[in-house]
């Protein structure tokens, strides 16, 4: 089969379409012909290897895993002889990445993975809209329900409201009921107002730090403020996610000095990851099928072109989600 292969990290010209092995689903695996994979900055965290302590893990001088891409819809097309949820023909979504299933290669033409990390298709929606929800969708819920605790009656701040996580947080928070305050820049104010956001701040006019209101829940998909600037924008007892990676030296001062300023304010302030689970995907898989969760795929690529999409993500200003479109390429 045609897959992106990387032999090293580096910028996206480290991707190249190679001809590899087709894959073989073990007894509790679904094989599926993937239509559609999702960007996400993990991927260009994965090629360029950075930050650097996660090589300690994923590889120190080259890539462990050689194949890219971990958010897919496609087709299961084959199963293993314990798969009970999925049959062949069925359409699905899901992510070839978690703690236990750590493989990606969703830039290829197939894919085996557990069943458990996927779910139905919604009825009525495109692959690139499906292989758009995983992890930016969890990481938005993550954010919102398990960290945020969110309540119908919160003020909710939603810091890069335009891109991947920030089209799915302000959509997820409105759902609950809260108010919320999305951030973004002057192109994009009437797209985070068209997602549910009542306010729009348009940062490249205004900074968080002149604003006179405070918030219930911050959740921060860029990582730009200081962990102190997060406390002062929070009501009491008020809680912050912190999502966005905003550069190392960022990410350093985020994770030292949330746990002592959460003691010193009261207010809960930490670092935010996304985590996998089956039923909280369902959940989302489910409010895209009741018409109450959109993707928005604002730029695709074919197969061959996944160096260009990852320089699209990598100016960290995409709208929305950028897909690359599987098929065969001669
Ligand atoms: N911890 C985790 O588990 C996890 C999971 C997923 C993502 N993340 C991190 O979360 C961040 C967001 O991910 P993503 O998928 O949403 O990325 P993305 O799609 O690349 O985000 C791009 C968006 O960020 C906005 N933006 C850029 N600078 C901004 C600023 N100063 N203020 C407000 N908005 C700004 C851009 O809007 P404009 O074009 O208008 O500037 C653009 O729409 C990334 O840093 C990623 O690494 C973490």
């Amino acid at each position: 089969m045609q897959a992106i292969v990387q032999k090293s990290y580096g910028p996206p010209s480290v991707l190249s379409l190679q001809e590899i092995e087709n894959p073989e689903p073990k007894p509790d695996e679904i094989l599926i012909q993937i239509k559609a994979t999702a960007i996400n900055p993990l991927d260009w965290h994965f090629m360029r290897g950075a930050p650097y302590f996660m090589r300690f893990q994923f590889g120190l001088f080259r890539p462990k895993i050689k194949t890219v891409g971990a958010d897919v819809a496609g087709i299961v097309i084959s199963k293993g002889s314990q798969v009970k949820q999925f049959e062949i023909g069925d359409k699905v979504m899901g992510i070839l990445f978690s703690k236990q299933h750590m493989s990606l290669g969703g830039l290829a033409e197939y894919a085996a993975a557990p069943e458990a990390l996927f779910v139905h298709m919604p009825a009525e929606i495109s692959f690139a809209e499906a292989a758009a929800l995983p992890v930016a969708g969890l990481t938005a819920y993550h954010g919102l329900f398990s960290f945020g605790d969110i309540q119908p009656d919160d003020e909710v701040l939603v810091n890069g409201a335009s891109g991947g996580v920030g089209i799915f947080t302000v959509q997820l928070a409105k759902n609950t009921g809260a108010r919320v305050t999305g951030v973004c820049s002057t192109k994009n104010v009437e797209l985070v107002r068209s997602l549910g956001a009542e306010e729009v701040i348009d940062y490249t006019k205004t900074s968080l730090d002149q604003l006179e209101q405070s918030f219930d829940l911050i959740i921060d998909n860029v990582g730009n403020y200081s962990v102190k600037q997060y406390a002062g924008l929070l009501k009491p007892g008020g809680k912050c996610a912190i999502i966005g990676y905003g550069g190392f030296k960022k990410l350093l001062g985020h994770m030292l000095q949330s746990p002592r300023l959460s003691k010193k304010t009261g207010k809960k302030i930490g670092m935010v990851s996304w985590e996998y689970t089956k039923k909280d995907l369902a959940y989302l898989a489910d409010q895209m099928e009741q018409n109450k969760l959109r993707s928005i795929v604002s730029k695709t690529y074919i197969l061959p072109e996944t160096s260009k999409a990852m320089d699209h993500l990598e100016t960290g200003h995409a709208v929305g989600k950028v897909v690359v479109e599987i098929g065969r390429y001669t």
